[in-house]
């Protein structure tokens, strides 16, 4: 069947690329009802290396301090085998990447062109596609990781500024949540947990993420964590070990970091026993899969919103009239095909899904 997250990323991309012509109309809404991954914790909880984990390419802009500065919304598309891996920005639709330190470039270079070249943040997002053999179907979005005070070039807001760009994009109730916390520090400071449990409470679509467990205390381990007995979340924390600074100064490459990860868990007296659900590749799995499941369980919803949204895209272009607006018109008719498509492919997919039962 053909990959309803990869549709979803369709919608995604053509309701982003409309920017202005959508406002108004029922796009942004219909943005909001489809489901992605956020990416959410404390500056330097390791959220930028969890997402190249995922990924399995260096491409991420990281280190210490703040180095995320504006959301970043990737979509991982899974290619056929054998073909070449490459990356596309929404706002370079014609340049396509096969380096990925050029993507890192690009990502600090847009994000200084909307910020300048401060510590200042903006929640204009970025948006990054890549399409590779070896990922799975994925949205996930990169957000600036949350803090306690403003630093010199920062204004005094940025702390809360912060905070209402990350809750606007978890707050979302098709918004699944990875919530990063660093295992080096108490999980009751964790500013992941703080802000996803105010916008789940029960705990339904966070993922709960522990890092830098190879940085813990001589003598303590994160057992108890792992297996739910801190703090509960209805699916199981996973652990991983992402590469330090130092292996990153050191061009350590993805797969031996994954493979040293695995061997990490598998070695471990305290871990071994649940290696088999630790590490990034595992993490990636999942999220995948229940991505999909959220995505069917949301059918019907998103697709009454569909018709909804061409009918009034229509309605918004007959009030344009043919000659005014070439541009927006041009895009309204694209963004109207890929909604008729993706509405003939829901059709298809409906099997099984109670007509009308779940709501968005
Ligand atoms: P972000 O600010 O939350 O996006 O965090 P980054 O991904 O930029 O990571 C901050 C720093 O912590 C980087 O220097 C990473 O190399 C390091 N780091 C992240 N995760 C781990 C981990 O699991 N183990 C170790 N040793 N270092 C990590
Ligand atoms: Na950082
Ligand atoms: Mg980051």
């Amino acid at each position: 069947m053909e990959n309803l997250i990869s549709l979803v990323n369709k919608i995604q991309r053509a309701c982003t690329a409309l920017g202005d012509h959508g406002e108004g109309s029922a796009l942004p809404t219909l943005w909001d009802a489809l489901p992605a991954i956020a990416v959410v914790g404390g500056q330097s909880s390791g959220k930028s290396s969890v997402l190249e984990s995922i990924v399995g390419k260096d491409f991420l802009p990281r280190g210490s301090g703040i180095v995320t500065r504006r959301p970043l919304v990737l979509q991982l598309h899974k290619a056929e085998e054998g073909s070449r891996e490459y990356a596309e920005f929404l706002h370079l639709p014609r340049k396509r990447f096969t380096d990925f330190a050029a993507v890192r470039k690009e990502i600090q270079d847009e994000t200084d062109r909307e910020t300048g070249r401060t510590k200042q943040i903006s929640s204009v997002p970025i948006h990054l596609s890549i399409y590779s053999p070896s990922v799975v179907n994925l949205t996930l979005i990169d957000l600036p990781g949350l803090t306690k005070v403003a630093v010199e070039g920062q204004p005094e807001s940025v702390v809360q500024d912060i905070e209402n760009m990350v809750r606007s994009y978890i707050e979302k109730p098709n918004c699944l949540i990875l919530a990063i916390s660093p295992a080096n520090q108490d999980l009751a400071t964790s500013d992941a947990i703080k802000i996803s449990r105010e916008v789940d409470p029960t705990g339904e679509r966070t993922f709960g993420v522990l890092t830098k467990i190879d940085l813990m205390d001589k003598g303590t381990d994160a057992v108890d964590i792992l297996e739910g007995k801190q703090y509960r979340l209805k699916y199981p924390w996973i652990g991983v070990v992402n590469r330090s600074q130092a292996d990153i100064n050191k061009n350590v490459d993805m797969i031996a970091a994954r493979r040293r990860e695995q061997e990490y868990f598998a070695n471990s007296p305290e871990y071994k026993h649940f290696a088999h659900r630790m590490g990034s590749e595992h993490l990636a799995k999942m999220l995948s899969k229940h991505l999909e499941t959220v995505i069917k369980s949301k059918i019907p919803g998103i697709q009454s919103l569909i018709n909804k949204t061409v009918a009034e895209l229509e309605a918004e272009l007959s009030r344009l009239g043919k000659p005014i607006a070439a541009d927006a018109g041009g895009k309204l008719y694209a963004i109207m095909e890929i909604c008729r498509s993706f509405d003939q492919i829901f059709k298809e997919h409906l099997d099984g899904v109670r007509p009308g039962g779940d709501k968005i």
